[in-house]
């Protein structure tokens, strides 16, 4: 049956201009008035806006009306016909709903990509013009395809002195098996030919299969929590209706509940009557806990919306007829890392930011942990470094914690002597090595595609890792793909950034989990001020260890600041010291030299010194910084 609704997404590469096409999509269609109208509007949070990245896949509505000649018109419900008489040839305007989810473009979110993508019928796959295809293009791409998603393949960014018009075009084209004509050329910044966009979307992307009288199925495919409405559940409706007032099960959660509200996104929460099969909205539960209500869960109502509400409820019977949807698969996070309030008594806070965090964010595992040095806590899995630099980021600005995020690691697999297995998060756990066998790491396959030109240096670069080279291919004549199995560990932390530094920005890379394969690995420990400091120890390749540990102890020795007393920074394997670096003692009032004079100054440079120390931790005598965790791991 044929409706009105359209259901996409824009799929790309991070930063090739999704949030500000999607802008443009608002202004045309008037869903925000001019006056409220700000750059990247679907980026709501104010760490996406400062970063200028998506963190948050952000669905919105929008209406569109558009003109076509009656005799052109495939569309069966117009709703109102500009003109009362009914020749063929006078245009009429057809109104339609536009539902789009923004999404992410970083690989660290393509959870956040994968799920919205359940819940849609077309995709936009937007190539920035300068850069051409890219690594998360092409994951997206196929993440699409996999969901038989129509896809409408867009060249932005067309303004630009630099853009390659004609040659991604090309590209496109070649990868997708279409004619160039079919790639839609456009500025999203300057709003040329978004109108094209819209129109192909129409015109391309069916509309969505609905069957109101079938029993609700809504997929759950995001969720917030509300301090009143409990959790508010971002849904498409696949089959049914739903009203305020009315009953409902999660069908996985086997929990229930009644509707307090149902809306849709406008792009802010806005409250209707009814949400019906094809629709994108959301559904306030009322929940308070989060495990009653989960992402890829499916929602069904336990009185069918016409009897309701004077007939009685479903038998069970009848409710398992009911099929639920596919949901999600559960995501594995692949870096990981102990999150400590600085003061111990946020320890209850942290855990209720925590489990609302997650609520939002079905990727984001944790679970306590306590330590003797940081006291309680939790030990936290995350997708990847930028992952966790937004969750740790979120939980301090929007649930106000002062936190220690420990050295991040990936998960080990012990093989100990006696056979017993083990897993560990932290190198700190490792076992005496007396009693290990062997220590197993995880490995992927990493795809890097370059424009050919960069081939040499991006090889180089790969060199300086236990990269494993594997093939290169050619996704087009100008763009090649270079395959290789490596460490998991090694590319968390910089790789990524220095890959782009080689490439001057163009090379781009993805990843996928393929095992876990066995190596000479050593727990490399970090002394400072004679004391074991857990949180920096790593477990790293034996033939790396020295320098290493070298590189590791210069580096805190610029990173801690100097105190009244000299701090030995050692690093060691086993019992034996291998590297050690002292920091010189330093005389504490940082104004005492600003002698009498300017007291503003003086305060200053007082509350700067204060603001410094809000992020550091005391491990015995010695005061460290938070970004001397994370900083020991980077190889430059
Ligand atoms: P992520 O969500 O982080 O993946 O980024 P994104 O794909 O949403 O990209 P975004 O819309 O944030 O755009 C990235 C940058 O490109 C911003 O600085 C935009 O202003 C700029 N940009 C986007 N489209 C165009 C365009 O058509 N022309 C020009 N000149 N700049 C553009």
């Amino acid at each position: 049956m044929k409706n009105n609704i359209r259901n996409f997404c824009i799929i790309a590469h991070i930063d090739h201009g999704k949030s500000t096409l999607a802008d443009r999509f608002l202004e045309l269609t008037k869903t925000v008035e001019d006056r409220k109208m700000k750059e990247q509007l679907l980026d709501q949070m104010d760490l996406e806006r400062e970063r200028g990245i998506t963190i948050k896949l952000q669905p919105v509505r929008m209406i569109y009306n558009v003109k076509m000649s009656n005799k052109t018109s495939e569309i069966q419900y117009p709703i109102f016909n500009s003109d009362t008489q009914n020749e063929s040839s006078k245009p009429i305007s057809q109104r339609y709903i536009l539902n789009l989810i923004d999404t992410p473009g970083h690989v660290d979110f393509s959870y956040e990509v994968s799920r919205s993508l359940a819940a849609m019928e077309g995709a936009i796959l937007l190539v920035d013009a300068t850069k051409g295809i890219q690594a998360q293009t092409l994951a997206n791409l196929y993440l699409a395809l996999e969901q038989d998603l129509v896809i409408i393949p867009a060249v932005n960014k067309i303004d630009l002195k630099n853009a390659m018009v004609e040659k991604v075009t090309a590209e496109i084209a070649e990868l997708l098996g279409v004619g160039e004509e079919e790639i839609i050329k456009i500025s999203a910044k300057q709003g040329t030919n978004i109108e094209k966009v819209l129109e192909a979307i129409i015109e391309k992307v069916p509309p969505p299969q609905t069957d109101f009288k079938k029993p609700l199925r809504a997929l759950v495919f995001d969720s917030v929590y509300d301090s009143y409405k409990g959790i508010i559940a971002y849904v498409r409706i696949i089959d049914g209706q739903i009203k305020p007032f009315e009953k409902i099960k999660m069908m996985a959660a086997k929990s229930e509940t009644e509707t307090l509200e149902v809306g849709i996104f406008n792009p802010k929460l806005e409250k209707t009557d009814l949400l019906k099969a094809g629709e994108i909205g959301y559904i306030a539960t009322g929940l308070k806990e989060i495990n009653k209500c989960r992402v890829g869960d499916t929602i069904t109502n336990l009185f069918s919306s016409r009897e309701f509400p004077l007939c009685k409820r479903r038998s069970e019977g009848f409710l398992e007829k009911i099929i639920p949807l596919a949901g999600y698969k559960e995501i594995k996070p692949m870096v990981f890392a102990s999150v400590y309030p600085t003061e111990g008594g946020d320890y209850l806070e942290l855990r209720a930011a925590l489990e609302k965090l997650k609520l939002n964010d079905a990727s984001l595992s944790f679970e306590p942990e306590s330590s003797p040095a940081l006291g309680r806590g939790f030990k936290c899995g995350f997708l990847g470094m930028l992952h966790l630099e937004i969750i740790t980021e979120r939980l301090s600005r929007e649930y106000n914690l002062d936190l220690i995020v420990t050295t991040p690691s990936v998960k080990y697999k012990i093989i100990k002597s006696n056979g017993e297995k083990q897993s560990i998060f932290s190198p700190a756990d490792l076992p005496d090595p007396s009693l290990i066998e062997k220590i197993q790491e995880p490995w992927v396959k990493l795809e890097i595609i370059t424009p050919k030109e960069y081939l040499g240096q991006v090889m180089n670069f790969t060199e300086n890792y236990r990269a494993e080279y594997q093939n290169t291919g050619y996704l087009t004549s100008d763009r090649t793909i270079l395959t290789y199995e490596i460490p998991l560990s090694d590319i968390i932390v910089d790789f990524h950034d220095g890959l782009k530094s080689v490439s001057s920005g163009f090379a781009s890379l993805n990843y996928e989990l393929i095992g876990y394969r066995a190596g000479n690995l050593i727990r490399l420990d970090i002394l400072v001020a004679e004391e074991k400091m857990s949180a920096f120890s790593r477990i790293v390749p034996e033939k790396d260890a020295y320098s290493i540990g070298r590189k590791t102890a210069e580096r805190l020795k610029d990173l801690i600041p100097r105190q009244n007393f000299a701090i030995a920074i050692q690093a060691a394997i086993g019992g034996k010291i291998i590297a050690r670096e002292t920091i010189q003692p330093f005389r504490k009032d940082v104004t005492a030299k600003l002698y009498g004079g300017d007291v503003t100054r003086k305060r200053k440079l007082l509350e700067k010194q204060k603001k410094g120390k809000k992020r550091m931790r005391s491990f015995g005598k010695v005061e460290i910084p938070q970004e001397a965790f994370v900083a020991v791991l980077k190889k430059e």
